[in-house]
């Protein structure tokens, strides 16, 4: 069979989403540390400073955090055809079907599948909860790292209710990420094997391939 390659995914969008991943394995093993240090804590204020050194990666993989956000957001609204939010929420009825369609091939009730360049709506869905919760993460995040900042206490007092509060939200919010991690990657593995549109390799290097002449392989 004859098939396509047809550019998908931008530069920024794969930068989004290498800087989102490796930014989460960094926060996850730094947040745990901050959580629950596994040094003997005594050598603490001796020639090293384990827990001030994590905290402070665990920052920095924040500020990397946010702007990967940041820059989705962007992309959401004037990214390409594939990165817009549009493409992917369940607001139409060529949508709908395809989340409906997604699920029924997921649990192997049919083999059919429309093919799309884009996320299957199902995935779509998944990935705008997935950054709503991320702005929930980087705004308790940084109502914790600025107690100073009137800024961010004003409102994020009401919101979670003391700094406490805002650690027990945040260190819940891991585990969505952790749980989100190995359903994703073993999707995208499942999707790449069952289906050969180069999933993998398009958030690489941002291309996929399409049937020539298909006409259930929608750009
Ligand atoms: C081995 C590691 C990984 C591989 C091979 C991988 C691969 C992919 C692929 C192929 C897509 C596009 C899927 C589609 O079209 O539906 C994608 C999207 C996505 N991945 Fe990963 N991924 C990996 C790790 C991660 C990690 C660790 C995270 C964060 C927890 C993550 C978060 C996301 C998100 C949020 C999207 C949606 C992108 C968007 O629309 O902004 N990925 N990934
Ligand atoms: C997916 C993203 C993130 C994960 C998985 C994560 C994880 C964690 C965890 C597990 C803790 C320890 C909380 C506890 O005691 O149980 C923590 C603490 C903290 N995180 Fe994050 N975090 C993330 C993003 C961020 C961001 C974007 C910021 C803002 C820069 C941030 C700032 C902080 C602060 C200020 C603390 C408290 C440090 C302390 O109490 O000494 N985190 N994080």
């Amino acid at each position: 069979m004859n098939y396509e390659k047809k550019c998908v995914w931008s530069i920024l969008f794969r930068l989004c989403h290498w800087g989102f991943a490796l930014s989460i394995v960094f926060l996850v093993v730094t947040g745990f540390y901050i959580h629950d240090p596994w040094t003997n804590t005594w050598i603490e204020g001796g020639s090293t400073f384990p827990m001030a050194n994590l905290r402070y990666f665990h920052f920095l993989a924040g500020f990397v955090f946010t702007a990967s956000v940041l820059a989705r957001i962007y992309l959401y609204l004037f990214g390409n055809k594939q990165e817009r939010v549009l493409d992917a929420a369940p607001v139409t009825t060529g949508n709908v079907k395809n989340l409906f369609s997604t699920m029924t091939y997921y649990v192997y009730a049919t083999d059919c599948y429309e093919k799309r360049l884009g996320h299957n709506v199902l995935a779509g869905l998944t990935y705008l909860l997935t950054y709503v919760v991320a702005a929930a993460q980087l705004v308790s995040g940084f109502f914790m790292l600025y107690p100073e900042s009137t800024a961010w206490q004003s409102w994020g007092y009401p919101l979670f209710g003391s700094q406490q509060q805002a650690r027990f939200v945040h260190h819940l919010i891991m585990w969505y990420f952790l749980l989100f991690v190995v359903i994703h990657i073993y999707l995208v593995v499942w999707n790449d094997v069952r289906s050969p549109q180069g999933l993998i390799s398009s958030i690489f290097n941002g291309y996929k391939f399409k049937p020539k002449n298909d006409s259930s392989a929608k750009a």
